[in-house]
């Protein structure tokens, strides 16, 4: 049995995800290892999708447009076999995927995303663009949508946006609490602590993809050093976890400084974001990182949350172009 989208072109649904930041766990998360990542809910994605107009007939897709770059909107239309179209585009992707879940072979959507996430900044925006689109879908279709089902799809557009995604991203994504991330698999993980995360964007755009390769390169050209560094990553990731839970700030800021030092021998830290994590230490931070991808994109610094803004201006001295600073509350288990 196979559907055609048969809807007026009033009605339209809509989807919203937000966006993420990795506290620790970056790029050794894509060989299987554990993670912890964290919801930024202040930074939303909104998608609309709408039959398109060419539904009666058969879909006549059109690449991804970024309609205004400087609000990050964009819109696409997608049919379930246009591969051509949007091809490198994951949002495009999940739907694509999607569409052919529901068994839709005939028609287009067409999906406008509005976003507040810059992209290629290791804050998940690929991903967070990829779940408001295919929530929308589904709202359009009525069709239900479980947690499991819409991170399959996401991951089918991760995967061409990452060479290979682990799945942290798109969990994190929909999450609405931190998460412990681990072998495909995301379970909530309750923070003892009020403090604050203070995000600095190096205004230089990273490339998760390019990123991951060169992280697979040094590994695989330092075999010998390979495991004890996936060794070391996950020890720090397993007492980062132990910090976050029991309230200790300054030890979870230590083990976020072990982790960046990680990912610099792993190729993927900058001289830009290398200053900005000092700057961060020198302002008084408990600990920075990069976060994310790096190759540019942003660093990540625990504070107390009356130091938070001393730690903003001294990371915009250091050439920050923007900060958000992120409040990390203590939840009862
Ligand atoms: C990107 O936000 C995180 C990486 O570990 C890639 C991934 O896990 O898919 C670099």
């Amino acid at each position: 049995m196979t559907y055609t989208i048969g809807l007026q072109a009033s009605t339209v649904g809509t989807g919203h995800a937000h966006g993420k930041t990795i506290l620790v766990g970056e790029h050794t998360v894509v060989y299987g290892l554990p993670a912890i990542a964290i919801p930024l809910s202040g930074l939303t994605v909104d998608a609309v999708a709408r039959a398109g107009v060419d539904s009666a007939v058969s879909g006549r897709p059109t690449m991804p447009r970024v309609l205004d770059r400087e609000h990050f909107q964009y819109r696409f239309t997608c049919g379930h076999d246009d591969s051509a179209a949007g091809a490198e585009f994951g949002p495009a992707i999940a739907v694509r995927a999607a569409l052919h879940r529901w068994r839709i072979d005939h028609g287009s959507v067409e999906v406008s995303v509005g976003s507040s996430i810059p992209p290629a900044r290791g804050l998940g925006s690929s991903a967070a663009l990829a779940a408001a689109a295919v929530r929308a879908v589904a709202n359009l279709l009525a069709e239900p949508l479980e947690d499991r089902a819409l991170f399959e799809l996401v991951q089918c557009g991760e995967q061409v946006a990452h060479g290979r995604a682990s799945g942290v991203d798109t969990a994190t994504v929909i999450a609405l609490e931190p998460v412990w991330f681990e072998a495909d698999k995301a379970h909530p993980i309750m923070p003892g602590l009020d403090a604050a995360l203070v995000l600095a964007d190096s205004g230089i755009a990273g490339n998760t993809r390019q990123a991951v390769e060169v992280a697979r390169g040094v590994l695989g050209r330092r075999r010998a050093d390979a495991r004890q560094l996936l060794a070391t990553a996950a020890a720090i990731t397993e007492r980062a976890a132990t910090a976050l839970k029991a309230g200790q700030a300054a030890t979870l800021g230590y083990w976020m400084a072990e982790f960046h030092a990680l990912l610099q021998k792993l190729g993927v830290s900058t001289a830009e974001l290398d200053r900005l994590v000092t700057a961060a230490q020198r302002a008084g931070a408990h600990g920075a990182k990069l976060t994310g991808g790096g190759l540019g994109g942003c660093v990540l610094a625990l504070t107390e949350p009356e130091s938070a803004a001393a730690v903003a201006g001294a990371l915009t001295d250091a050439g920050a172009q923007q900060t958000w600073t992120v409040p990390i509350r203590s939840r009862l288990p």
